[in-house]
């Protein structure tokens, strides 16, 4: 048993991520997770690239390794209620890609 029931990754430190306000998905899921008190439950940290530059802002869940792509702060209000809070992942908001790296090419 880990130290979360569930941990929520934002890519906040790639390239592309960050000029999609990914800042901002950070924030909500933060903001939203301390103020329904499941702060204990469900930590939301930065991270860096991954690997699916162009299709932020990025978003990953574990242990349910659900992906969400495009995360914009009213998909983020959604993931945060239906997912973080009542523990059933977003199917409409899932990402879907072949495994791996998943880069747009830059134009
Ligand atoms: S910059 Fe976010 S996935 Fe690469």
């Amino acid at each position: 048993m880990g130290q979360y029931q569930r941990h929520v990754f934002v890519c906040t430190g790639g390239k592309t991520c960050t000029g999609q306000d990914s800042a901002a998905t950070f924030a909500l899921l933060k903001d939203r997770v301390r103020d329904a008190g499941l702060a204990p439950h469900v930590r939301v940290n930065h991270s860096g690239c991954l690997g699916q530059c162009g299709h932020g802002p990025m978003v990953v869940v574990y242990p349910e390794d659900a992906w969400y792509d495009g995360v914009t702060v009213e998909k983020a209000e959604r993931i945060f209620t239906e997912h973080l809070r009542d523990g059933v992942p977003v199917e409409a908001l899932l990402y879907v890609a072949p495994p791996g790296e998943n880069k747009l090419p830059k134009v």
